[in-house]
């Protein structure tokens, strides 16, 4: 097949591929129009009129800028429709981009130090998850985030606050400013979350060095990383997630918007995945870095020079990377495998 004929049917097999999300914040789905919607139905005041205002904005050097906006755009989110708005949202756009299985960041801190309750925000996201389980045929798992950029203090109100909605959120993870920030800041509420039964996850390499995703391991005993880029900078380290198979959840459009790769051709997916590394391809914040998942796949397809065997691997990687249980993910890889044979 010539180069001309393989984006269309690359771009068929990535639309037909079940797939798993595995990074995702929620609040990184506001899209413009609800935004401005939102904005109006609660009487918040924003430095933007118009959606074009909105996307004019969303230009950035670094992950910090991209966080002041963020941080901005989630301050129109009040209410409990205002949450199971946004999720339902996204649970539509991710159905029509073959998702099947979302495993969804939310940062509370973010809302309780404005004044919201964590349950309206946990109460209005479990509705539109519940939506997109009966509707769209979508299963869920939350994760709550703890900010690194906040006291270890707050990460144990946040804490606390989750230990009474176990049956709604699976596991912890961290986010937000990475540089200056090491995992293990956090050791303490990461052991305190893991003996309340949390499945750790931590954001770790992404504007952060290699070290930072080895603390990530080793300080809080994640099961997953999510980003991971520097890792590829460090063989050993690299030898060590192959052998140990910790997934990697990577963004390539969220990492190219915010300047931490200068191409999508240096997209380290397919270095990952070349040196066996269980990498899973998602879309982060898609509002803000232009597309949901499908999007990414589709985006680092020709810049990586993948083959219709990368992409069938990437989403069977998104099921096996999952917390879903082994027979829940053999029946996906198997649906996975399907659509691979009828392309
Ligand atoms: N919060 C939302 N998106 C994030 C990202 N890409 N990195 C760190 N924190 C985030
Ligand atoms: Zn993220």
């Amino acid at each position: 097949m010539n180069e001309t004929d393989r984006a269309p049917a690359l771009n068929q097999l990535i639309d037909a591929l079940p797939k798993a999300e595995l990074h995702l914040h929620i609040e990184g789905t506001l899209e413009p129009e609800m935004m401005l919607a939102l904005a109006e139905r609660n009487g918040v005041s924003l430095p933007y009129e118009t959606v074009e205002d909105v996307r004019r904005a969303y230009q950035f050097d670094s992950l910090q800028d991209f966080l002041d906006i963020y941080y901005l755009g989630m301050s129109v989110l009040i209410n409990e429709q205002d949450f199971r708005d946004l999720t339902v949202a996204y649970l539509e756009k991710a159905a029509d981009q073959g998702v099947r299985h979302a495993e969804i960041f939310f940062d509370p801190q973010a809302h309780t130090e404005r004044g919201v309750a964590f349950e309206t925000v946990l109460d209005g996201i479990s509705a539109g998850l519940e939506h997109g389980r009966t509707s769209l045929g979508i299963t869920s798992k939350l994760i709550m985030c703890f900010l690194r950029h906040l006291p270890e203090e707050s990460a144990f109100e946040a804490l606390a606050c989750a230990c009474k909605h176990k049956d709604r959120i699976a596991g912890v993870g961290l986010d937000s400013s990475e540089k200056g920030l090491p995992p293990a800041l956090f050791s303490r509420v990461f052991a305190e979350a893991r003996q309340e039964g949390f499945i750790p996850v931590a954001h770790a390499g992404e504007e952060g060095p290699a070290a930072y995703v080895a603390g990530a391991l080793d300080d809080l005993q994640v099961q997953r990383v999510d980003h991971g880029v520097s890792a590829l900078d460090d063989p050993a380290l690299t030898a060590r997630l192959a052998k140990q198979q910790t997934p990697l959840t990577m963004c390539p459009l969220s990492n190219l918007r915010l300047k931490g790769i200068p191409s999508l051709a240096d997209s380290p997916v397919k270095r990952a995945l070349d040196a066996g590394i269980l990498v899973t391809v998602n879309s982060d914040d898609p509002s803000y870095f232009g597309g949901y998942v499908g999007d990414n796949y589709k985006a680092i397809a020709g810049p990586l020079k993948l083959e219709a065997e990368d992409l069938v691997t990437l989403a069977k990687n998104s099921f096996a990377a999952s917390f879903l249980s082994n027979a829940e993910k053999q029946r996906h890889i198997a649906a996975v495998e399907e659509a691979a044979r009828s392309y």
